[in-house]
């Protein structure tokens, strides 16, 4: 691991704890299943405050309450879309189209905010970042594209899908290391289509199956877009 790299664990929901000013660059990534509340964690990220308010910020005890991003700081959020696009029609009717319309519905009882660009621009902006520009970064879903840099990004893509869909572990996992097995085990879908939409294990592990073959097989020509949105923080704030 590069030396100036330190990971810690905590909870983005609460107040954050670095000190004023601490970052020139916030970068958020695939988080918008766990996060309810966006503009208070923009809010966070960025923070207007006055003179007299940095004064107070500055003491040890009061410094949870500061601006995260220094003047002049950039952040940037990414957030694949949670609908898919498809240009020749072969996603329409799919079991994947099927899986992710009710997928959008169970986070949206939930009361998650579905990552569209317009929505996380929004955010950014409301917040006070200026400069904002949205970049939508084409990710097929499966092998199925002809050229080879998006071909292999698709091979990726469907590999991500068979751990993140949810699926039914292999009996060839027992090999597998507990730490991989933990992790392949982790899904986007199986908590909040039983616990939203009530449905069972068994139907939600069925659709993923079903889904995820159609990735495999390359005859549905899906793909999402990875929305990255950027913003900088004026001078003097
Ligand atoms: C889908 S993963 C994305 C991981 C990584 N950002 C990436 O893009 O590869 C979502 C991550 O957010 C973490 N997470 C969810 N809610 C959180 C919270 N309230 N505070 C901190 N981390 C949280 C989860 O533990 C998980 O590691």
């Amino acid at each position: 691991m590069v030396p100036n790299v330190r990971f810690e664990v905590d909870d983005l929901d609460l107040d954050w704890t670095y000190r004023r000013d601490h970052f020139d660059f916030i970068h958020s990534r695939n988080i918008a299943q766990s996060i309810r509340d966006w503009p208070k964690y923009l809010r966070q990220m960025y923070k207007r405050v006055s003179p007299a308010r940095r004064r107070y910020m500055a003491h040890p005890l009061t410094r949870s309450y500061c601006s995260h991003t220094k003047p002049g700081g950039y952040i940037e959020l990414a957030e694949g879309s949670t609908s898919l696009c498809c240009n020749d029609g072969t996603f329409t009717g799919s079991a994947l189209e099927s899986y992710l319309a009710k997928l959008r519905a169970a986070l949206q009882v939930a009361g998650f905010t579905l990552p569209t660009g317009e929505a996380l621009k929004a955010f950014v902006e409301d917040a006070g970042f200026v400069d904002v520009q949205l970049h939508p970064i084409k990710q097929p879903w499966g092998a199925w594209p002809k050229d080879p840099e998006m071909k292999k990004v698709g091979q990726i893509i469907a590999l991500t899908c068979a751990t993140g869909l949810e699926v039914r572990l292999p009996p060839s996992s027992a090999n597998l290391s507990p730490v991989l097995t933990r992790d392949v085990t982790k899904s986007y879908g199986m908590a909040p289509l039983t616990r939203y939409l009530g449905m069972k294990p068994e139907q939600v592990l069925a659709e993923c199956a079903e889904s995820l073959a159609e990735v495999n097989s390359c005859k549905v020509h899906a793909y999402q877009l990875m929305l990255h949105v950027v913003g900088r923080k004026p001078e003097g704030n």
